[in-house]
């Protein structure tokens, strides 16, 4: 099982721009992995690709054994909803919903809000937010409004966690806080943990470094 990715490439545009050049990598379940490489290499591509999001031009993603490029789409959200959390750059709240509705999005599609709002709670607290849970997205700091983003993409309790720059926008303290939590959970949970990172110390948190340069990654 875990995640297994073989000659995955990337293209834009017409005519098109190869982002993703040939990438094969597998990820364990439970493993905590980092992805590093300059701006513009294809970290967001590949992550997006990895979890789901966005499909590849060519290439194969099996999960979990599961090609998830030949699945309804249907099928699909099923299989994100039930295994997947996430964390990206741009984080996407709802604006009429307060933070705490935000964090429980997920759990509100799968009909579990209830059974999920206590969690949900020890989340929000856990990242200095228990006094901001009625607070609405535009009332939140660039930080807060992450945290909170962080906390949806956990709220299910996912057997894989893909996150994009998930410390960009927060100060050393939170930072700490939101990785020492990913490896928490990685560890009692067995969640893996990919994410994307342009800070050193936290990169060497991963028990393994994924390096990309150029669409390509370095072994
Ligand atoms: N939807 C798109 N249409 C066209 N080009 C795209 C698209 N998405 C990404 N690209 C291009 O692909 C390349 C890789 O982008 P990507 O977002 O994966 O980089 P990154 O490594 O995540 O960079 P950063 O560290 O700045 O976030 C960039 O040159 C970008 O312009
Ligand atoms: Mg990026």
């Amino acid at each position: 099982m875990g995640i297994l990715l073989t000659d995955i490439r990337k293209s834009f545009g017409s005519p098109p721009t190869q982002v993703l050049k040939g990438i094969s990598l597998e990820i364990q379940e439970g493993e905590f992995v980092s992805i590093v490489g300059r701006s513009g290499c294809g970290k967001s591509t590949l992550l997006y690709i990895m979890s789901t999001l966005d499909p590849p031009s060519s290439g194969t993603v099996l999960i979990d054994g599961q090609d998830v490029n030949a699945i309804s789409s249907r099928e699909l959200h099923r299989f994100r909803n039930l295994k997947m959390g996430f964390v990206f750059q741009f984080h996407h709240l709802l604006p009429e919903l307060n933070a705490l509705e935000n964090v429980l999005m997920p759990a509100m599609k799968a009909n579990r809000q209830e059974e999920r709002k206590a969690f949900a709670i020890s989340l929000m607290e856990e990242f200095g937010l228990g006094k901001k849970l009625k607070s609405f997205p535009g009332q939140l700091s660039g930080g807060e409004q992450q945290r909170v983003a962080i906390a949806r993409g956990l709220v299910m309790e996912p057997r894989y966690l893909f996150a994009d720059e998930p410390t960009g926008n927060l100060d050393s303290a939170n930072g700490n806080a939101v990785m020492s939590l990913f490896r928490r959970i990685n560890q009692e949970q067995k969640m893996a943990v990919i994410y994307v990172t342009h800070d050193i110390d936290f990169s060497k948190m991963a028990e393994r470094t994924i390096q990309m340069s150029d669409g390509l990654v370095l072994s």
